[in-house]
């Protein structure tokens, strides 16, 4: 039977949010520990607000010997090894750059069954690897990534989980395991394979970050072209959601339109002329871009070599 005792390392976004759908799908968050003792109670209080208990309700019990703090069936621990301790499935949902301390914090606490358990982080960037140290001494060990943004999580809010794509990855058990969770919270899962992770994130990266950075090269443009800031954005969304649209239902090469895809390049050469004019620093890009562009267009196998050879040497002039 897969293990439902879950426990919690790192009290922020994900990890309060990790703790609070969890426990609202049935699984038993048995220890919750933060860098800080009021982050860890905020998630507990969390947790029992999620299952009715909060307030006057709560019971405290500070009477044992492991310097942990129970309300309820959850456990607030002040170290992670003693959540650690407490949980069969261990997330570690701290900054990406201390998972692997706090992971060999945990494998080296001689308390910890480190064998029996199966620890996640919920890093983009990083894949297992970074766990080595539980995994040397028999843990399974995977990543979990939502791609989704996390706000704090505020009390009574809904699910940031549902409906979203989590990418899986790790050692088989566990890929069963983290399937199992990401269903258990109403989100898609999808795997990928350990060696693909950083160029999966790069992938991410480039969807979200890198269009923010387009949209803002746009905006500005608009801007030289004396439209007021508050009126750009309004002016570009139709056609930004447009384009979202055609690439969902026909794929990129065919969303394609525009003087590249039409082979025009005295209109692109235009465009250079006034964009070394009034924002020097976006031409490199709008060059490079376009170049790539021209490789997408030639895709579809209707421009002309004179005009792919045009383009080509007005991007490189
Ligand atoms: N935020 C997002 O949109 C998002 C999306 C996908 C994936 N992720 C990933 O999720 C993970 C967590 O990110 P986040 O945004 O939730 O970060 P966050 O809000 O900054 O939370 C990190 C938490 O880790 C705690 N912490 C720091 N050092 C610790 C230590 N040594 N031991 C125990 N706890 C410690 C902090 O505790 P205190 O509060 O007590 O100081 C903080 O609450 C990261 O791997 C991130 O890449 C984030």
């Amino acid at each position: 039977m897969t293990p439902k005792k879950i426990a919690i390392i790192g009290c922020g976004r994900v990890g309060t949010s990790l703790a609070v759908f969890l426990s609202k799908a049935g699984y038993n968050i048995a220890g919750v520990a933060s860098r800080t003792f009021s982050s860890a109670q905020r998630t507990v209080q969390a947790i029992l607000s999620i299952k009715g208990i909060g307030g006057n309700n709560s019971k405290e019990d500070t009477n044992n010997s492991n310097n942990i703090t129970f309300y309820e069936d959850v456990k607030l621990c002040i170290l992670p090894a003693e959540a650690a301790i407490l949980g069969d499935i261990i997330f570690i949902t701290t900054p990406d750059n201390l998972i692997q301390n706090v992971c060999f914090e945990i494998s080296s606490n001689p308390l910890v069954n480190i064998s029996e358990k199966t620890i996640f982080h919920c890093s983009g960037a990083l894949s297992s690897c970074v766990l080595a140290s539980a995994s040397d001494k028999g843990a399974n060990t995977g990543s979990i990534h939502p791609l989704q943004s996390f706000a704090p999580y505020t009390l009574g809010q809904n699910s940031p989980f549902v409906g979203i794509n989590v990418s899986v990855e790790g050692s088989e058990k566990a890929l069963i395991i983290g399937k199992e969770l990401v269903a258990s919270l109403g989100a898609n899962y999808f795997t990928i394979p350990t060696k693909s992770k950083t160029l999966y994130h790069a992938a991410a990266v480039v969807a979200s970050n890198y269009l923010v950075t387009l949209e803002n090269c746009a905006l500005e443009l608009l801007k030289e072209a004396n439209l007021s800031e508050d009126k750009a954005y309004t002016i570009l969304e139709p056609l930004i959601q447009g384009t979202l649209n055609n690439i969902k239902t026909r794929g990129t090469i065919a969303a394609l339109t525009g003087p590249v895809a039409r082979g025009d390049s005295a209109i692109v050469e235009k465009h250079l002329k006034d964009i070394d004019e009034v924002l020097p620093n976006f031409s490199k890009l709008y060059r490079l871009m376009g170049e790539y562009t021209l490789k997408l267009a030639q895709k579809r196998g209707e421009l002309e070599q004179g005009s792919i050879d045009r383009l080509s040497e007005v991007f490189n002039k």
